[in-house]
């Protein structure tokens, strides 16, 4: 109860926040990252949104103006270090510190392991978990010079709940799992904290946009809207919490695959196949 008790008390977009931050997010052309930037905006927020479609990332432009918050857009892939090291450069030119990385950028992909085309492998695990890294590496000095900041990845529950298919994306999500948990140890003295989500399935363009096979979207689980992840990844930046898992049935799947594993394979190869 307590993480929609969260949902709830998330500012309403006419109430500007007290303390507007600077963000940056990648992945804002679509989908959770969207949304997410549009929340922020409307509370007054500062952000330097990232992503590859340079038309998305005009429309975000116009739809932000008129905001409380300001953003700035910038062209950039993830998987391009130097690029990363750029953009935060420029965004921290305009804005001049940096408070939040939300480390959004991803894709999905489905086909199995030994058969998939190699390049499709490679570029999730290029954009989910390089991208993962090569964002956290561009931000994180400029939130050590900001006197600390605040680091958010997003996860998924199929990193716990695979299946034939789904393994490349289950990988590279249960690798942003990992390289979560070690970044809040070893930036922890750097007053910079790190919040990992993980997510159950939520309405975006993520199935449509997916590597590999084509074929129907995996389940037939409720799904949520971006909106109400954005509220979620908005209300996260105002505290200090190592995992969040938004939703009861998420809960449900993740603690009972770790109990009963056997019993998780057999719902998630019907759930696959
Ligand atoms: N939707 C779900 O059910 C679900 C569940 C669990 C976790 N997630 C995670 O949530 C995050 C957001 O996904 P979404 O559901 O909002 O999907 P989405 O609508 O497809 O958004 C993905 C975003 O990532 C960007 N992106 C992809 N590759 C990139 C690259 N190389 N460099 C820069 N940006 C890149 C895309 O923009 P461009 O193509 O314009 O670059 C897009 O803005 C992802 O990490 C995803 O894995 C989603």
């Amino acid at each position: 109860m307590k993480n929609y008790r969260g949902i709830l008390n998330t500012p309403r977009p006419d109430k500007p926040v007290e303390n507007p931050k600077a963000v940056l997010i990648t992945g804002a052309t679509s989908g959770i990252g969207w949304a997410t930037t549009l929340l922020l905006a409307s509370l007054g927020h500062k952000v330097i949104a990232i992503g590859r479609r340079e038309d998305r990332l005009k429309e975000l432009q116009t739809a932000t103006e008129g905001m409380l918050g300001e953003v700035m857009t910038l062209q950039g892939d993830v998987t391009d270090g130097e690029k990363m090291l750029q953009l935060m450069a420029e965004g921290l030119a305009h804005f001049g510190r940096l408070d939040v990385l939300i480390a959004n950028a991803g894709i999905a992909h489905r086909g199995l392991l030994v058969e998939s085309n190699w390049a499709d492998l490679e570029t999730v695990l290029r954009t989910n978990i390089d991208g993962v890294l090569h964002s956290v590496r561009a931000c994180v000095p400029a939130m050590r010079a900001s006197g600390g900041g605040h680091i958010i990845t997003i996860s998924s529950v199929t990193a716990v709940a695979t299946g034939p298919g789904a393994g490349i994306y289950s990988a590279s999500k249960s690798a942003v799992d990992a390289l979560a948990r070690a970044l809040r140890v070893e930036l922890e003295a750097d007053h910079i904290w790190v919040t990992n989500i993980w997510l159950g399935q939520t309405h975006t363009e993520l199935a449509q946009r997916r590597l590999g096979t084509p074929g129907k979207v995996a389940s037939k689980l409720p799904t949520m809207t971006p909106e109400k992840v954005a509220a979620r990844i908005v209300w996260a930046m105002e505290r200090r919490q190592r995992v969040i898992i938004l939703r009861p049935l998420d809960r449900l799947i993740i603690w009972g695959g770790r109990l009963f594993p056997r019993i998780l394979e057999k719902i998630m190869y019907r759930v696959y196949r």
